[in-house]
């Protein structure tokens, strides 16, 4: 029998419904926070079960952000599915769907955010300007709110994992970052909410991101190869692609999102690192991300996965 969640709108509801949790199960108490902003998928899903299953009890969020979206994003046409939301969450067994109005989460004239510098500079952080000030702001307040354990982020925006991750380790936050997979169509398309905004023949062209990226990690595997040429090589592949308009390809050390400079990928500088492969491409007004994140030292022993 599913069992539905328990809907809270309020940040004062939830801090007690999650305070009598932990006292009515001093053994078994942690709270696993799952933040999105709804639209789910698979990939959320399995974040949900991740959470289910680590932790006593798991709070969903879903709070379509808005000071994370810049001038003439897609703020307002942004999937929403409340309903559709509630029966996923059930499904996966959450235990409490967060679902704040943004006077809710912003009620006053904000005067703080949270900054992440550095893995900021690059990738998504140049694109769309402010957008992980946006983000960090939110998860912080979310972490102040629910106090979690643990938290669940998917590797597909592995930039904003690594965003968090360097938050929460500079500022203490008490949190336990998970970074869960990334979870792709049977085609290879990643999942992603934006997805729906994909006319067919977009659709079918933007599968040239994950089948670029399989081909980057056997160049890397085949032959030796810099960065900046594995770049290079990448956006002549994804150029081929009528409907593609890239916005960036670019090949960095993670998490820290260095730059790898020009000395060969296999067997590279910083074995202790992995190498994040990333691309951002607009298919029409639909723009998509993906990346793969490979270690390097297994790059090296030719066993390379993309995690
Ligand atoms: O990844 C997302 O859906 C959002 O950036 C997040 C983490 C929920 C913050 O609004």
């Amino acid at each position: 029998m599913t069992t539905y969640p328990q809907i809270i709108r309020t940040i004062a509801e939830l801090r007690r419904v999650i305070a009598s949790f932990r006292k009515a199960n001093p053994d078994n108490q942690t709270v696993g926070l799952v933040p999105t902003m709804g639209f789910l998928h698979e990939g959320h899903k399995s974040l949900l079960h991740k959470s289910v299953t680590d932790n006593g009890l798991t709070v969903l969020s879903i709070f379509v952000n808005p000071i994370q979206f810049g001038p003439g994003e897609d703020l307002d046409k942004y999937p929403r599915d409340e309903q559709r939301d509630l029966v996923v969450a059930a499904e996966a067994g959450v235990d409490i769907v967060f679902l704040p109005q943004v006077e809710e989460m912003y009620p006053n004239k904000r005067v703080t955010t949270v900054t992440v510098n550095e893995v900021t500079d690059r990738l998504c952080g140049t694109s769309r300007p402010g957008h992980f000030d946006g983000v960090s702001t939110v998860v912080m307040k979310l972490f102040n709110i629910v106090q979690p354990n643990r938290a669940y982020f998917g590797l597909k925006d592995a930039q904003q994992v690594a965003v968090i991750t360097s938050m929460v380790r500079d500022l203490n936050v008490p949190v336990e970052i998970v970074p869960c997979p990334i979870i792709r169509e049977a085609d290879g398309l990643a999942l992603s909410s934006r997805n729906v905004y994909l006319g067919q023949e977009e659709r079918k062209q933007a599968l040239i991101l994950s089948k670029s990226l399989s081909n980057a990690v056997k160049w890397i595997q085949d032959s030796e190869l810099t960065a900046p040429q594995l770049i290079a090589r990448l956006k002549e592949e994804i150029s081929r692609v009528p409907l593609a308009d890239i916005d960036y390809v670019d090949v960095l050390n993670y998490p820290d999102l260095s730059p790898i400079d020009n000395q060969m990928l296999l067997g590279s500088v910083q074995p202790e690192s992995d190498l994040l492969i990333a691309v951002a491409v607009r298919f029409g007004k639909t723009r998509l991300i993906d990346n793969k994140l490979i270690n390097q030292v297994e790059v090296g022993a030719n066993t390379c996965f993309a995690k």
